[in-house]
């Protein structure tokens, strides 16, 4: 059985004004397959009996669980490859330059899923022999509870570390656990994750030198993602560096961030 109009209705609402994902029409399967598993664990018949139960409100801790349930995770490491190249060969090295009095670089990974992405970042970073003895802090966001959790733990499935991870970067930087693999301890210093929604103000740890927003703003109407975009621009350097995922762009959407072509990738740099 699908869930009514109704429910699919309210479950939208829900989405759109806590993460401002936009579920469209259509998407009901999508709704009822991820809501099931919650209602069998909180013990009610199906999706709709908690959709009775979430409409009942005062319920935030459930209400925050759903909403996690509606995220799309998908990820992988090194994604798209490129913008991992342009960062360590030009955005790095300029910056290395830039920043020769503080030695210090920030990094937001905003929106970063189960961790493949700042953990990506920081192995990028380990293979640039001028940052030695630099401070480098990256910070690592999400909507989802669940998914910091796994990305703050480290562990790995040997699934998820064939999805992009190259052996040698396996060897380097993962130690076996169990049938998996977790991060090794150096990696995991680097990287502070923290829960955060892409509505609120910046998290702390900026200004950032580079923020990378990949595969998230895909989820949000135009309006959400101009102003998603504007508070990513106050949280960026004068001269820092935006990355977006690969169907992304701010053509349109905020003029303020320039679109430049570094290894192949697009990266974006604040209007001067
Ligand atoms: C498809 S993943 C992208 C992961 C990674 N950036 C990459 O490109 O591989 C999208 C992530 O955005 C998160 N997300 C969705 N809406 C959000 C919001 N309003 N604030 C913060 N994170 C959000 C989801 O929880 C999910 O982990």
């Amino acid at each position: 059985m699908s869930i009514s109009a109704t429910d699919f209705n309210f479950v939208r609402d829900l989405a759109l004004t806590k993460a401002a994902i936009v579920l469209e029409p259509g998407k009901e399967y999508l709704v009822e397959s991820r809501l099931t598993p919650i209602a069998r664990q909180i013990g009610v018949q199906d999706a709709s009996a908690l959709v009775q139960r979430l409409r009942r409100g005062g319920e935030a801790q459930l209400q925050a669980q759903v909403v996690d349930a509606l995220t799309t995770n998908e990820t992988s490491w090194f994604r798209d490859r490129h913008p991992f190249d342009a960062l360590g060969k030009f955005m790095i090295p300029e910056l290395v330059e830039a920043r020769r009095a503080t030695r210090t670089i920030s990094i937001w990974s905003a929106a970063c899923s189960s961790g493949q992405e700042p953990y990506s970042i920081a192995m990028t970073l380990l293979d640039v022999p001028a940052l030695a003895g630099w401070n480098i802090r990256i910070t690592a966001t999400d909507l989802s509870a669940e998914m910091l959790a796994r990305a703050r733990e480290g562990h790995f499935s040997q699934l998820e570390i064939n999805r992009g991870l190259p052996a040698t970067h396996l060897v380097r930087h993962f130690e076996r656990a169990g049938t998996g693999w977790r991060v090794n301890e150096q990696l995991r210093r680097m990287v502070t994750f923290e829960p955060h929604n892409l509505l609120n103000a910046p998290p702390l740890g900026g200004p950032f030198d580079i923020v990378f927003i990949r595969n998230v703003l895909i989820y949000f109407s135009p309006a959400t993602k101009s102003e998603v975009l504007a508070k990513v621009r106050r949280a960026l350097r004068p001269d820092g560096f935006v990355v977006l995922g690969g169907a992304e762009t701010s053509l349109g959407i905020d003029d303020q961030l320039v679109r430049t072509e570094i290894a192949r990738s697009s990266v974006y740099r604040l209007k001067r």
